[in-house]
């Protein structure tokens, strides 16, 4: 897939219905790493918990706008967007009020393409990649973010109930794919990987197996080091340069400009 040059810009939806996967670690350290890599990024936190948010050392309690005014009509993307203290990656800060939003989202006729339609209407700010971060459900919030997307990467672990999950959800990402987004692909991302269990290795294979060239061949090592970098609230490639874990979102990065189209 190659990074856009001028006026497109790359749009890509961390997404799961299974809670605790490593979504927001991935939105936040693979937008570090393209950012890093000299792209201009938006983060857009899409989740009511609000962790991407609290990532990047903003209060959700203290914002007077978020991704919620946006999904409303009430605000543009540029007039809610906050620059991070990290050259070339800026945020669309959450916060708990994005659960009322989720419910009134829910009687609007044609709310799927809210979010396509602010960006679409962003004129000012320029973005090579926009990378959004969802919660760990099939809400208005995320089919928002699938409608607008060009890739939605899936986080799974390497369990049983991970690969279970993986597949009811990509029934849902053809729903999508038919009914709103036609040019919706996805891949999937291993991430907090043990290669010291059996069990790890058993099922990296059998998610190779079954899923082939659907799987990154990057694989997100476990590390204690991405959860340390949170409570300082820097990203990964910034908090630890050289751990595993922040090599292997680099190389994450890197494959991403690489990697080919693909139809669900
Ligand atoms: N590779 C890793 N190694 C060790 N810990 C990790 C790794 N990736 C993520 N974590 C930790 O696992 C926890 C869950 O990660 P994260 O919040 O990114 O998941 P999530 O899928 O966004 O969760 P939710 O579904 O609640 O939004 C966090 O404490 C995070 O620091
Ligand atoms: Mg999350």
């Amino acid at each position: 897939m190659d990074i856009p040059e001028s006026n497109n810009r790359l749009r890509i939806s961390i997404s799961s219905q299974k809670g605790g996967v490593a979504k927001t670690t991935t939105c936040l350290s693979l937008g570090a790493s393209l950012a890093e890599q000299g792209y201009s990024v938006l983060l857009v936190d899409l989740d009511p918990q609000a962790h991407l948010t609290q990532a990047l050392t903003v209060d959700p309690d203290s914002l007077r706008r978020t991704v919620g005014d946006v999904l409303l009509l009430q605000a543009n993307i540029d007039e809610v967007s906050r620059e991070t203290e990290f050259l070339s990656m800026d945020i669309l800060p959450s916060n708990r009020g994005l659960i009322l939003v989720e419910k009134l989202l829910h009687s609007v006729n044609g709310y799927e393409f809210r979010l396509r339609a602010s960006l679409d209407a962003l004129k000012d700010q320029f973005y090579d990649v926009v990378l959004f971060d969802c919660p760990p459900s099939f809400s208005p919030l995320t089919i928002n973010a699938l409608t607008v997307s060009d890739l939605v990467i899936v986080p799974v672990t390497c369990d049983f109930f991970s690969m279970q999950s993986f597949r009811a959800y990509t029934n849902l990402l053809r729903m999508v794919k038919k009914n709103l987004n036609p040019g919706l692909e996805y891949r999937l991302l291993i991430t907090m990987f043990d290669r010291r269990t059996r069990m790890s290795m058993m099922f990296l294979e059998q998610f190779r197996e079954k899923f082939g060239n659907r799987l990154f061949d990057t694989v997100i090592p476990i590390d204690a080091k991405l959860k340390e970098s949170s409570l300082f609230g820097r990203p990964i490639n910034l908090y630890a340069r050289k751990a595993r874990s922040a090599q292997e979102y680099r190389a994450l990065a890197l494959e991403l400009q690489s990697c080919q189209k693909m139809t669900i």
